[in-house]
């Protein structure tokens, strides 16, 4: 019965001749008893439904309410009205589901994203919601033919792990064991050997170490998942749940991986130029709107379309973090003490120095390199100076930091030291060191952060608005 609907957006892209259709949808509008707006999701226009005068009565006309579902059987007619080549008119109208006006928390007027957050679970049937979600499956579709065009294996690497792949101890415990009854050793430590897999684990926070085994073998491959943060950042950039997809590479160095990176993020961002013209419409229509109340100051100096054609069209800039930090050191805003946090070789550069960097001096993406060794992770290839290593971070304008990735350590002495020095547990982790016993070869690989990228190319604001279910520090709803 369902299965003779016509999506809308196929409707709205066929000449209409008066051939009979049905539709199905939910109500946006109802116009003086007689101009329906409907929306099925397939498309962020709405497509006009024609009832004439004496087709329905009363009381179902009264049930035509915004978010209400209806089937609609009628023929495809050119439209008079302007903003639609085509319309239907009505010859039955059947209500599938009633929405009470009164109580729907959705009316027809502009929400704040804040007030729909709160609602998340009735946002997609909002216009920014859907095109969000639209672009966001775009994106997972491209990534995946982007590799597979390139010969990369998928590799699903595991969700529970033993291990931590960032060594920055932000794990989530995964645990069957009472915790109002945790059993003990002798030395009153937790016992670990009574729990489920025997031993402590954790939500990974990155499939990177797996993919790397298989990288040694199986030449590219790339993971596309879940990773798992417990960070305390409540920022309009962090989530505890997010995704991440990790190319990882046999026979790369850091300029391979760069030039991988920057394909790759140029690549997803055609695609959905290509497939979702109309969504991005709709987004850049909408930045512009909010942005009208912003002073002249604040307002974003490229809209969202243009800030995409013209990621397209420029190299990104590269630098080292030397660079990156003298750029910094000279800059107006240093020597006006703009910066809250302090500048000097050494340090993590804060959200503050990354987006000066890619909006106000290079003003385009930017790929910094070579960061100092002692707040990069214990796998990065460490340089001949004694003092770097050979990381790669992509900072994108209005996000800073979109992809963290490096060369690896490839050379097993100095990959033991390292992880000595930095109190990695080296005798768990000896399957990652047999990579290196093994015919060991230059390797290289990133993580691109799904929602960061979700975020640049829709131009929201904030990482809550491009998952539909955020998990953020006490805040874990449905
Ligand atoms: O820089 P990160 O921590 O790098 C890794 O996890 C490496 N293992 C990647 C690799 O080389 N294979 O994270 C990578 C990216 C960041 O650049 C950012 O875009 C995103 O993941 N990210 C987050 N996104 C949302 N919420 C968080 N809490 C995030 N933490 C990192
Ligand atoms: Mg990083």
């Amino acid at each position: 019965m369902f299965n003779n609907r016509t999506k809308i957006k196929a409707l709205l892209s066929t000449e209409p001749t008066g051939q009979e259709v049905i539709v199905m949808g939910w109500v946006r509008t109802f116009r003086n008893n007689q101009f329906i707006a409907l929306n099925d999701g397939s498309s962020i226009n709405n497509l006009q439904i024609v009832v004439e005068l004496g087709l329905l009565d009363e009381a179902t006309l009264k049930r035509i309410t915004t978010g209400a579902a209806l089937k609609v059987t009628g023929t495809l007619v050119p439209s008079l009205g302007k903003g639609q080549k085509a319309e239907v008119k009505a010859s039955a109208i059947e209500i599938l589901g009633d929405s009470d006006s009164e109580k729907y928390p959705l009316q027809p007027k502009k929400h704040s994203l804040e007030f729909l957050r709160e609602i998340a679970h009735l946002r997609f049937r909002t216009s920014t919601f859907s095109a969000v979600f639209r672009i966001r499956h775009s994106l997972a579709f491209a990534i995946h033919q982007f590799f597979n065009e390139k010969g990369f294996v998928y590799l699903h690497t595991p969700i529970i792990t033993s291990s931590d792949a960032e060594g920055a101890g932000e794990m989530f415990q995964v645990s069957t064991l009472p915790l109002e009854n945790l059993p003990r050793t002798e030395n009153g430590n937790i016992d670990f050997s009574q729990d489920f897999f025997g031993k402590s684990t954790n939500l990974t926070v990155s499939g990177q170490l797996e993919g790397e085994l298989a990288a040694t073998a199986l030449g590219d491959i790339y993971t596309f998942g879940p990773t798992f943060r417990a960070e305390n950042s409540n920022t309009t950039r962090h989530l505890a749940e997010f995704w991440m997809i990790e190319p990882e590479m046999a026979f790369y160095d850091i300029q391979d991986n760069m030039d991988l990176a920057e394909a790759f993020i140029q690549y997803l961002i055609r695609y959905v130029m290509d497939h979702n013209a109309e969504d991005l419409a709709f987004l850049d229509n909408r930045l512009k709107e909010e942005e009208k109340a912003l002073p002249q100051a604040q307002r974003s100096e490229q809209g969202l379309l243009e800030k995409l054609q013209f990621v397209l069209d420029n190299r990104f800039e590269r630098i080292t973090y030397t660079e990156a930090i003298e750029v910094l050191l000279a800059s107006p805003a240093y020597k006006k003490k703009k910066f809250k946090y302090e500048v000097k070789w050494g340090i993590d550069l804060q959200s503050e120095h990354e987006r000066y960097l890619v909006e106000k001096h290079y003003k385009r993406p930017v790929i910094v390199t070579n960061y100092p060794k002692d707040i990069k992770a214990f796998y990065m290839r460490q340089n001949d100076d004694g003092k770097t290593v050979a990381a790669m971070d992509i900072l994108a304008p209005g996000i800073g930091e979109i992809v963290g990735g490096s060369q690896r350590e490839e050379r097993l002495d100095k990959l033991q030291t390292r992880m000595q020095e930095m109190n990695v547990p080296v005798k768990e982790m000896e399957w990652y060191l047999d990579t290196r016993r093994f015919g060991s070869v230059p390797h290289a690989g990133f993580g691109l952060g799904f929602e960061r990228m979700v975020l640049f190319v829709t131009g929201m604001s904030n990482i809550r608005d491009v998952i539909p279910f955020a998990r953020t520090p006490k805040n874990c709803e449905f």
